[in-house]
């Protein structure tokens, strides 16, 4: 019944170094990891494909709801990407962190049959414990009773550089001020949507990757798992 393996939670504004965080944190602990922005994406791409507008809500939701109840989504561990994942069965890796589709997930996300059909997946995957989720919601909506919370963030202008690196590093032709530009615009909608907006849970731990880097963000993370966990 119980669990003895803790849930963690990481949350915060895209660009913040979550991803990576959350997979080296995953791997130092040896826990499972959870990536519930790719569920989003995967949805807006799924969307994309068949047709459906990102703001169209019901349509989407339905959409969504489907994709969950055919069990279409998948999700594997890869020790590179972090998260591998497939769209009835085909992989979508790649094709869910273009930037365009960064956006629709941000746009589908707002809506509410969105959230609740990926909810009871998100839950399913991570209350055996010994799990890392990241996200938006996770200690606030999703596992508000998780054991040790973090809301990882940064400047946006740190983001919006850490971003563009990424994405020029992949072959992608954007400049700077258009990636400032979306880092700026996903922040707004993702802390003004009426449903489970972006904050930080009351007990969450802010950490603030801005001038300490990754590394010893993960480092004071797994140190606080750590001693939660044994005490
Ligand atoms: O972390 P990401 O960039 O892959 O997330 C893509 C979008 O999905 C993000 O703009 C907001 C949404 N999202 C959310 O609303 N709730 C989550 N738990 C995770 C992501």
């Amino acid at each position: 019944m119980g669990r003895s393996r803790p849930i963690v939670a990481i949350d915060g504004p895209a660009g913040a170094g979550k991803s990576t965080v959350a997979k080296r944190l995953a791997d130092v602990l040896g826990y499972v990891l959870v990536d519930t922005g790719a569920m989003y994406r995967a949805v807006a791409l799924a969307a994309q494909r068949v047709g459906i507008g990102w703001d169209e809500a019901e349509p989407v939701g339905e959409l969504a709801r489907q994709l969950v109840a055919r069990s279409a989504l998948g999700f594997e561990r890869d020790p590179e990407r972090g998260v591998r994942v497939r769209l009835d069965g085909a992989d979508v890796t790649d094709a869910i962190r273009a930037p365009e589709i960064g956006m629709g997930a941000s746009t589908v996300s707002a809506h509410k049959a969105v959230r609740d059909a990926l909810l009871a997946m998100q839950r399913q995957a991570g209350r055996s414990g010994g799990v890392v989720l990241e996200g938006r919601d996770i200690g606030t909506v999703v596992f508000p009773e998780a054991d040790a919370k973090f809301f990882l963030t940064a400047r946006p202008e740190v983001r919006a550089r850490r971003r563009f690196d990424e994405l020029t590093a992949r072959g992608a032709k954007v400049s700077f001020e258009q990636t400032l530009d979306e880092v700026r615009q996903r922040d707004e909608q993702d802390t003004t949507r009426a449903v489970a907006p972006l904050r930080q849970a009351p007990d969450a731990t802010l950490v603030d990757s801005s001038e300490i880097g990754i590394e010893e963000a993960v480092a004071r993370m797994a140190e606080r798992v750590r001693a939660g966990a044994s005490g």
